[in-house]
């Protein structure tokens, strides 16, 4: 079991399945990596204590807060990290203007941190009190707010049947809308409580938060347009790493890999997606629905 230092412990989130993670990517001390989503450089840490002072580090959030955890945590690292304001997708761009050509492995760890689900300010869970906002990118996307507004009764039936698989969706859908200035994660969680019976009700409620997070941000539009892109980006022999902690997501990366399985480009690693341990769940239980799936750039 990995042990985290009393340092690590003042990071409100703890990375997922440390381990398995840095073994997968089989790190060369000289090589360049991508942290897609570095958050508040968890993983970020560990890829780091193996790369020689020739090695290259790249860290992408769309989340500012995120990013300046980083700055402080890394500020004085000797270390070369590079940290952008930037969607996973965009990665491309971003290793142009960085002069590098391709990447010896690249890491997603998809999702939200422990400090945005704990923020009071950003509405990503239903036990906070704030404005419903769930906005990765304060600047960019519109917020869940706007996003109700915006949407039909049908298509906010749909964004929760599909985004959080919830049979109840039409109900809820028809309960957030019928329901007067809804403005705050408390708001909306009455809304629907209002539509779901009291078994179970927690169940749907963080169904719920995670479709309209989902929609908020386009994450599944991202993630799709990485899957396209990546094996350009990646050298042969280096690995890509995805955690994922929602089954649609899990399914759209098993697809992408076994489609470059079949055009003879990447070598899957991981059969069935690795699975946090016992142990780990009862340390992180954040960590229960994680999936890791790993593979190798052949051509
Ligand atoms: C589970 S956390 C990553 C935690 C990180 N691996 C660590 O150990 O600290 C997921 C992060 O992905 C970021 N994120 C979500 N969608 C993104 C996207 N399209 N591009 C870049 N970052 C994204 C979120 O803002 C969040 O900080």
């Amino acid at each position: 079991m990995e042990i985290l230092s009393p340092q690590e412990h003042s990071y409100a989130h703890i990375p997922v399945m440390t381990i398995e993670v840095i073994d997968h990517l089989n790190l060369q001390p000289d090589g360049a990596y991508l942290d897609g989503t570095i958050g508040a450089g968890g993983h970020a840490t560990k890829i780091l204590a193996q790369l020689s002072l020739k090695g290259k580090l790249i860290g992408l959030d769309r989340d500012a807060e995120a990013l300046e955890i980083c700055k402080n945590r890394f500020g004085a690292s000797a270390h070369p990290i590079f940290t952008y304001k930037s969607s996973y997708h965009n990665f491309p761009k971003i290793l142009d203007k960085l002069g590098i050509s391709k990447v010896n492995g690249i890491l997603l760890d998809l999702g939200l941190s422990s400090m945005q689900l704990k923020s009071e300010t950003r509405g990503f869970s239903f036990n906070s009190s704030g404005a419903l906002d769930m906005r990765f990118d304060k600047e960019n996307s519109f917020s869940a707010v706007e996003l109700i507004s915006q949407s039909s009764e049908e298509e906010l039936a749909n964004i929760i049947f599909q985004f959080g698989e919830e049979r109840r969706s039409k109900r809820i859908a028809r309960s957030i809308k019928s329901a007067k200035n809804l403005l705050t994660a408390t708001d909306l969680k009455e809304a629907i409580r209002r539509a779901t019976p009291p078994q179970k009700r927690n169940k749907s409620l963080a169904r719920v938060f995670q479709a309209i997070r989902i929609a908020v941000n386009n994450e599944l539009e991202r993630l799709n347009k990485f899957l396209g892109l990546f094996i350009e980006h990646l050298s042969v022999g280096g690995r890509i790493v995805i955690m994922t902690y929602h089954s649609i997501e899990d399914r759209m990366v098993k697809h992408a890999f076994r489609s470059l399985k079949q055009s003879g480009r990447l070598a899957i690693l991981t059969k069935k997606p690795i699975v946090p341990t016992e142990n780990e769940i009862k340390r992180n239980n954040r960590s229960r629905s994680a999936k890791l799936r790993v593979g190798e750039k052949l051509i």
